[in-house]
């Protein structure tokens, strides 16, 4: 029997460069590796906890899905879906909140965040908590049981949350019987931080991101507004300059080190830049090209989706009737 692996995303942006290298790129290399029977889904339930706009969730949705596919996605091994075609996790989430203790959730990060936020602001502790924030990490555990996965990549970011989908797994398990594949976090490798064009790590609340796939111009353009020091085009370069940070991401090592003895040895920001330019345009050229095929062919993006879904939906039932029957419901 293969390891299941699951991972998913929500659609509450365009994907940046940022996003690519922490979290995509490592998804899809593992969700290509054959070892594995691989689930990949957009988090559209979770996003509606951050999006409250039907238009946008839609038109991020549309751009996460082409996005995936585009960057490998759609591999043979690889189920793709949307969470909200498996409804089932509402039920399940369900019948998991009732073997989850209030203290697991009130320890939660992003809830904790929320309260800290509030009180500093002298709100009432919790003006700023929806329900759907408060249960997130069960719907979160929900989607991790369903599939009945063993390991589950996330970034550092995520971890606490898949720690509790293990947790209430534990509490189901203990209060009726083995029901649940007890699943495990896989970390993604720390790569440091990946620079905005402000210098800055590059996150959408800074405002200095550079989408993934940006047409070329525009590219060229967020590229050429990279911040620099202001030391003379013959100068050495800092190789701890964010143009450096972003060509080490794409180049090979090779790359690098023919780069790096361009910096040592003096050369103009401009030329730097262009250097990088060319090197991240020839990576995202031809992933670029696919995305806007899918933009432009949607359709054909939403039958592998619905093949995905019906491949889920399969196993999802499969959980919940098991569920259900453990707990005398069926
Ligand atoms: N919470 C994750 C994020 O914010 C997305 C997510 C939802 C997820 N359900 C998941 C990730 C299950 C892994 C497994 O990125």
């Amino acid at each position: 029997m293969k390891k299941v692996v699951l991972s998913g995303i929500k659609p509450t942006g365009i994907a940046h460069i940022g996003n690519y290298f922490g979290a995509l790129k490592p998804a899809v290399e593992m969700a290509n590796n054959n070892e594995y029977e691989c689930y990949y889904f957009i988090a559209d339930y979770h996003a509606l906890n951050y999006i409250k706009n039907s238009k946008e969730l839609q038109e991020n949705t549309k751009a996460l899905v082409c996005t995936l596919l585009a960057i490998g996605m759609d591999a043979k091994n690889i189920v793709l879906y949307k969470q909200s075609d498996v409804p089932e996790v509402t039920e399940l989430n369900w019948i998991l909140s009732n073997v989850t203790p209030k203290g697991l959730l009130n320890r939660a990060h992003a809830y904790k965040a929320k309260v800290e936020e509030a009180t500093v602001n002298g709100q009432d502790p919790d003006a700023l908590v929806n329900m759907g924030l408060y249960n997130y990490p069960v719907l979160m555990a929900a989607d991790i049981l369903m599939v009945n996965s063993n390991f589950v990549p996330v970034g550092q970011d995520q971890k606490q949350h898949v720690e509790m989908a293990r947790d209430i797994a534990g509490y189901f398990n203990k209060t009726y019987g083995a029901n649940f594949v007890v699943p495990k976090e896989i970390i993604s490798k720390d790569l440091g931080t990946i620079a905005g064009t402000d210098g800055r790590k590059m996150s959408k609340s800074y405002n200095n991101t550079i989408p993934l796939f940006a047409p070329e111009d525009k590219l060229k353009k967020l590229i050429m507004s990279i911040k620099t020091d202001s030391s003379l085009p013959t100068e050495p370069k800092p190789l701890d300059s964010a143009v450096m940070n972003l060509f080490k991401l794409f180049a090979t090592a090779k790359e690098y080190e023919t780069e790096k003895a361009k910096y040592e040895n003096g050369l103009s920001w401009a030329e730097a830049k262009t250097d990088l330019f060319n090197m991240m345009n020839n990576y995202l050229s031809p992933m670029r090209e696919k995305y806007n095929y899918y933009m432009e062919n949607y359709a054909e993006a939403e039958k592998i989706l619905a093949r995905g879904a019906k491949k889920v939906q399969a196993v999802a039932r499969e959980t919940l009737q098991r569920t259900r029957i453990a707990v005398g419901i069926d």
